[in-house]
């Protein structure tokens, strides 16, 4: 969209997709949606849908930094070109070379690397369809693919932006509210071990905004990681029945 809408909010208080300020898009979980992966996953939440694979641990096939200690983490976000509005050139952008990196920051703390030094643990994130919140939804798509291929992690890690819209805060922002609100304000947090591992803020909100914002994402996070947890227990339920 490349218009700012005249209103966000309608008489009612919802928003422009009918969800009231505090509520998340619907939410779909999938592992194991890609054979010739260790492990995979597909996020979506409303439009905005993700895939992440995950390969490794394995030796480098690329000139990877190799550490003595654990293994590296690599991660490359990548949006397909028919995933946004226009055609996005499938060259990586600056952006998407800064979200590769704060998502390798983000699922780092909570993925086991010491287990295996001189290794590689790759996450591949395409971005199929974009509405808004792609690096949150990335984070949740790659926390699901690293369990699913068997990596030990401490805890899972789920993602959502906040933002502000006329002045109302509100959680997980579609494209619109993203492009044309007041600010921006994406957290992906690990509840089990009590850490925020991406905390991003564009535009401006006062301090009580922030944390009114982060309180709702922290709850809606909380709830994405069971729903994680569901869906890696309902995919291990189902290759024991067969
Ligand atoms: O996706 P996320 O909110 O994490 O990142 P952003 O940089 O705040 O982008 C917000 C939204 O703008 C994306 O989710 C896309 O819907 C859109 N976008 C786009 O259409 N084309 C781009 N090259 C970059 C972003």
């Amino acid at each position: 969209m490349h218009v700012r809408p005249a209103k966000f909010f309608d008489e009612n208080g919802r928003r422009l997709d009918g969800r009231l300020p505090d509520e998340m898009r619907p939410v779909d979980m999938k592992v194991g949606v890609l054979s010739n992966a260790d492990g995979s996953a597909i996020v979506s939440y409303g439009k905005t849908k993700v895939l992440a694979a995950v390969y490794g641990p394995r030796e480098p096939l690329q000139k990877y930094t190799v550490l003595p200690d654990r293994a590296s983490l690599f991660v490359r976000y990548h949006m397909a070109p028919f995933s946004t509005e226009e055609r996005k050139s499938p060259v990586p952008t600056r952006r998407e070379v800064e979200i590769s990196k704060v998502l390798r920051e983000a699922l780092e703390p909570v993925v086991i690397t010491e287990l295996f030094p001189r290794t590689v643990i790759e996450v591949y994130v395409e971005v199929l369809q974009s509405d808004g919140g792609t690096r949150t939804a990335s984070a949740t798509a790659a926390s699901l693919a690293l369990a699913d291929a068997g990596i030990p992690m401490r805890a899972l890690v789920a993602g959502v932006a906040i933002g502000k819209v006329d002045n109302v805060v509100v959680l997980d922002l579609n494209e619109p509210e993203d492009n044309f609100g007041e600010a921006d304000m994406p957290v992906v947090a690990a509840p089990d071990l009590g850490l925020i591992t991406l905390f991003q803020l564009n535009g401006v909100m006062t301090v009580e905004e922030t944390q009114k914002g982060l309180d709702m994402a922290l709850k809606a996070i909380s709830e994405l990681v069971e729903k994680e947890k569901q869906t890696l227990r309902s995919s291990i339920e189902e290759v024991d029945v067969e």
